[in-house]
């Protein structure tokens, strides 16, 4: 006989930042495939579709067990037909057709491929795809245009494709530690995004920079980069400025998933960590000579390059709005709009990196905490390694 209460229906909850949702967990068979989906449905510039697939995959992903069949998912939030056609037709089959024939596709593949070159959304990928263009060397052979980020992109490629480690990004936290130091004294430093998260592996390193004192931080990233480029460690950056005002970025404003902090955007020369040097010599300043510019990187790189680019962000917040930044940096993407959905639609509340308006009393809630953020929200706190959704 069937148990009259529903488990899955009494611990599942529908928006994201309601659960725990760990590294890792017991279904990457079906959420791989689903985010294949979600992923496609991003590059055919479809967002509604697109999440819908992000989210059924988040849902398996705080799963206690593995999914075995269809009887499983029952009273599950957030699985729709096309969702759940194609879990059981992978429970069924090992595989799926839509699933499969997408990963195949010239198109997936090359706009996965252009995307994967940093300065490249998808409009430009689409356009270059729409051109005849199907990966990075296609870009030099045709001798496109590009602008200084996506030239970067192109010459450190190969480094940018490996995955940065943990041990990396502590190498790098150490190095930006002391540039942070060196130019403001008793600034505080945070690792943010995946890493804070506790993945093992990056695409790149988040940092967040404030100091206890309002209005120290003004200013600080040229400063910083500044630092770095002395130093020779850093192959390229862009620097945006703070162009956040309460009074114009508050509730008037739509909700914008950009936050208005200044940040930048960088790739950092990382000394390889030779097992030979027993000192701390990865941070030490080295002398660069910097060669043809134009030239490709993975032709300087022979056996013998003892560094490697790594793709890093640093982004500077006022005192006051730490624990919004904090929240919003820490990710995963899917749960910081999930958090502010919940805001929006069950509290009538507006979140942002930047702040928390409440709707309903005319006011901002004033936070030193992520704690006190969730609590506003109505939300149980959830750690940082739980909110991998
Ligand atoms: N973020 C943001 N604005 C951007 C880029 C990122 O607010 N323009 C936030 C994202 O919402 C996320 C965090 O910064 O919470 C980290 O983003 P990112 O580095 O892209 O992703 P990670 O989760 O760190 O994953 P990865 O390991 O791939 O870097
Ligand atoms: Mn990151
Ligand atoms: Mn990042
Ligand atoms: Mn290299």
């Amino acid at each position: 006989p069937k148990p009259n209460i529903d488990p899955n229906a009494m611990l599942m909850k529908s928006y994201a930042c309601q659960r725990r949702t760990p590294l890792k967990h017991h279904n990457s068979f079906l959420t791989d495939a689903l985010e294949i989906l979600a992923q496609n449905a991003e590059y055919n510039d479809n967002e509604g579709r697109s999440v819908a697939f992000r989210r059924a995959a988040s849902v398996l992903k705080a799963l206690p067990h593995r999914v075995k069949s269809m009887e499983d998912l029952r009273s599950l939030p957030c699985l729709g037909d096309h969702s759940q056609r194609v879990i059981k037709e992978i429970l069924e089959d090992g595989s799926s057709r839509e699933v499969e024939s997408t990963r195949q596709s010239e198109q997936y593949q090359a706009i996965k491929a252009l995307t994967g070159i940093f300065g490249v959304g998808v409009r430009t990928a689409d356009r270059w795809f729409r051109e005849g263009l199907r990966s990075p060397d296609d870009l030099i052979h045709t001798g496109q245009q590009l602008n200084r980020a996506q030239q970067a992109g192109v010459q450190y490629y190969d480094d940018l494709q490996k995955p940065v480690t943990k041990a990396e990004a502590d190498v790098i936290s150490d190095i930006v530690e002391k540039a942070v130091h060196a130019v403001l004294p008793g600034a505080e430093i945070q690792l943010m995004g995946g890493f804070r998260r506790g993945k093992e592996v990056g695409h790149d390193v988040d940092f967040l920079i404030t100091h206890p004192e309002e209005g120290k931080e003004e200013g600080l990233m040229p400063k910083i980069t500044n630092w770095l480029e002395e130093q020779g460690l850093l192959l390229y950056q862009k620097t945006t400025r703070n162009s956040y005002l309460e009074k114009m970025d508050g509730p008037a404003r739509a909700p914008n998933n950009m936050d208005r902090f200044e940040r930048c955007f960088s790739i950092f020369k990382l000394q390889a960590s030779a097992e030979s040097c027993t000192s701390n010599s990865t941070a030490s300043v080295q002398d660069v000579s910097t060669g043809s510019e134009t030239e490709r990187h993975s032709d300087q790189h022979s056996e013998a390059s003892d560094w490697r680019a790594v793709r890093v962000d640093l982004v500077v917040s006022p005192y006051s709005q730490f624990a919004f930044a904090t929240l919003g940096w820490t990710g995963s993407k899917l749960f910081e709009r999930e958090l502010r959905r919940w805001a929006g639609q069950e509290k009538h509340m507006s979140l942002s990196s930047h702040a928390l308006y409440d709707s309903k009393q005319n006011l901002y809630l004033r936070a030193k905490t992520e704690e006190e953020i969730f609590a506003y929200l109505g939300l149980e706190f959830i750690p940082p390694s739980e909110r991998n959704a």
